[in-house]
């Protein structure tokens, strides 16, 4: 298994770009880094730089989404020529948009095209082939639903699950709604882990501090963060001491503003715009004094054509260094 899977950042679409991955990065070295999901059809057709990162990401993953097993062949090769640690497949995603592609959680009714899909990309590559599942879809949400799903992914040689700990509606629910309305199961992820003690599993979903990512740690091999990553990302400052039992103390919450300040005059350089940057660390001083006022700071200025470093200055000037206890 990979050593960083025992704590990762999930993967987000919007959010986990590169900028946000080099931004956690600064906080934990040891933290898997998940991308967004990029879809076969972009790598393959698409024009964008869509699998483009900086090699301080490391160690990083990137998340496919598609259901042709040579496509997705394909894409995980060219994520292994990049240099990236791992491939995942999303069966998660439930989105419209995604399901008209079939793929995402609805594959989680597919276990054997799962299967072919898997193979065909261990094939390709020497890098870790993951996947990245529910505990089940609409009706079909009982264990046995869920380890025929495993065991049959599994068979492909496949070591590694992350389990989003909620089933999906495939219809009627929003993704975001698909985030929040059913219910967590917990008990189904550990379940996997015991009954398949051979595979990594790693527990995702309403993970919001280390304590709970700890006591997770005592049922399964990792723990996924997403959202509260994303919200409250001085949260990973902690984990390297307190999940991997690294040396060393946390970064300030003030030096790693300064730690991003040369990407960003770089970014800004190279003709990229402030936001695209700074509106990953928005959410870097909550609970602090002067929270706000950062925030708002850098959300009602960093659109503004022409707008350069100084914003960032300014913004952490309005955060006091020393916090009353
Ligand atoms: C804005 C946003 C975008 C997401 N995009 C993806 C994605 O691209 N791929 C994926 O597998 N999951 C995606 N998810 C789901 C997360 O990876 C994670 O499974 C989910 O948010 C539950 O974890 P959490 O409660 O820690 O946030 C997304 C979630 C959010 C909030």
């Amino acid at each position: 298994m990979h050593p960083s899977l025992r704590f990762s950042v999930a993967p987000m679409l919007d959010w986990t770009d590169r900028h946000c991955r080099y931004f956690h990065r600064l906080m934990s070295k040891n933290t898997l880094l998940y991308t967004e999901m990029v879809t076969t059809g972009a790598i393959l057709h698409g024009k964008g730089d869509y699998l483009g990162y900086s090699e301080q990401e490391h160690p990083v993953a990137l998340q496919l989404g598609g259901s042709e097993p040579k496509a997705l062949a394909e894409c995980a090769k060219r994520a292994e020529d990049l240099g990236y640690d791992e491939v995942n497949l999303n069966v998660g995603c439930p989105s419209d948009r995604v399901q008209n592609g079939r793929f995402g959680a609805c594959l989680m009714a597919e276990p054997n095209l799962v299967a072919e899909c898997v193979l065909e990309m261990q094939q390709q590559v020497s890098i870790p082939v993951t996947v990245k599942t529910r505990i089940g879809i609409d009706e079909q949400d009982s264990y046995p639903f869920l380890q025929d799903f495993i065991e049959t992914v599994a068979a492909t040689g496949c070591e590694t699950f992350i389990i989003h700990a909620r089933k999906a509606w495939l219809s009627g629910l929003s993704p975001k709604q698909n985030r929040d309305i059913p219910p967590l199961n917990y008990q189904r992820a550990y379940q996997v882990k015991q009954d398949y003690p051979q595979l990594n599993i790693s527990v995702n979903g309403g993970i919001t501090d280390l304590e709970q990512a700890e006591t997770h740690l005592q049922h399964v091999d990792g723990v996924m963060v997403g959202r509260e990553a994303y919200q409250n990302p001085y949260i990973l400052a902690q984990v390297d001491q307190r999940i991997f039992d690294a040396p060393g103390e946390p970064l300030s919450r003030h030096q790693v503003v300064e730690l991003m300040l040369p990407y960003i005059e770089q970014h800004l350089a190279n003709g990229g715009r402030l936001q695209h940057i700074s509106r990953h660390m928005l959410g870097l001083f909550q609970g602090c004094v002067g929270a706000r006022a950062w925030r708002r700071h850098l959300s009602e200025n960093a659109h503004k054509p022409g707008v350069g470093i100084e914003l960032m200055h300014e913004a952490l000037a309005k955060v006091p260094l020393a916090q009353p206890a």
